[in-house]
């Protein structure tokens, strides 16, 4: 913006100040072109733009808007795991999966408003489903939407701290970060069949077992009793640690 304002000086005409925030906001995207991943274009596109509108709105909504996002994601500070929901086409692969492979309970790590939770449920009334989530907002929404299904129970708080055990699938939509401890907690707490489904993410260094395709993303399947590491960069022995 600076540059762009320093144009001034050079004798050209009077730039109005929305049109130097556009500029700036073309050179940023530019400068940084090849730099940055290509979704950061349109944010540096857009961003001088929208700092210059800022300046017009009340504080007071600001600090709403803070407030809101807090109640909604103050767990994702810590966690770094953001809210982003599966859709349909994920609800109906599980529920193809379960009825396939004839499991009977599913764990969803972080279930985020209970959507996903709510379409399995329905769709298999045998089954029973069990969701976590540390984000309070985002439980009572869960909670309230599963509040007629018997065979659909959420609790609040960390996944880290509860037992996996009792469930036959865990799911997890989390991020790459995550996904090797997620691993050795399903290997460490779940039986010699436990399975572990998790949507985009993989788990660094193990071969997922198969692929379930659910439109976006595929669903990587991992099975306690045949995983396979994969190359050197982690050992079996390193793994049960
Ligand atoms: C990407 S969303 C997935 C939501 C849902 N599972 C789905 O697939 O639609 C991840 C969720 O995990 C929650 N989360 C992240 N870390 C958590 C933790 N340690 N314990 C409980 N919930 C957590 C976040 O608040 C967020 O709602």
């Amino acid at each position: 913006m600076s540059a762009v304002y320093a144009l001034k000086f050079t004798g050209l005409p009077h730039v109005p100040i929305w049109l130097m925030a556009m500029m700036s906001g073309v050179f940023s995207m530019l400068i940084t072109w090849r730099l940055l991943p290509t979704w950061w274009r349109a944010v540096l596109l857009v961003l001088p733009l929208a700092a210059l509108l800022s300046l017009s709105i009340n504080s007071w909504w600001w600090l709403f808007a803070a407030i809101l996002l807090m109640a909604f994601q103050w767990n994702a500070i810590f966690t770094r795991i953001p809210l982003y929901r599966s859709d349909a086409m994920v609800a109906q692969a599980l529920v193809d999966y379960m009825r396939r492979d004839q499991q009977k309970s599913l764990l969803d790590l972080g279930c985020g408003d209970g959507r996903l939770l709510w379409r399995m449920a329905q769709a298999l009334p045998e089954c029973t489903f069990v969701g976590i989530e540390s984000a309070p907002v985002l439980y009572a929404i869960s909670r309230w939407r599963c509040r007629n299904q018997p065979n659909c129970r959420i609790w609040f708080g960390d996944f880290w701290r509860r037992s996996w055990a009792e469930s036959d699938v865990v799911f997890a939509f989390l991020s790459p970060e995550p996904m090797l401890p997620v691993w050795r907690k399903r290997l460490r707490e779940g039986e010699k069949h436990a399975v572990l489904i998790s949507l985009a993410f993989t788990v660094p260094g193990i071969e997922a077992g198969e692929l379930l395709p659910a439109h976006q993303f595929d669903m990587h399947l991992y099975q306690a009793d045949h995983h396979a590491v994969v190359g050197k960069e982690i050992s079996d022995d390193e793994f049960s640690r």
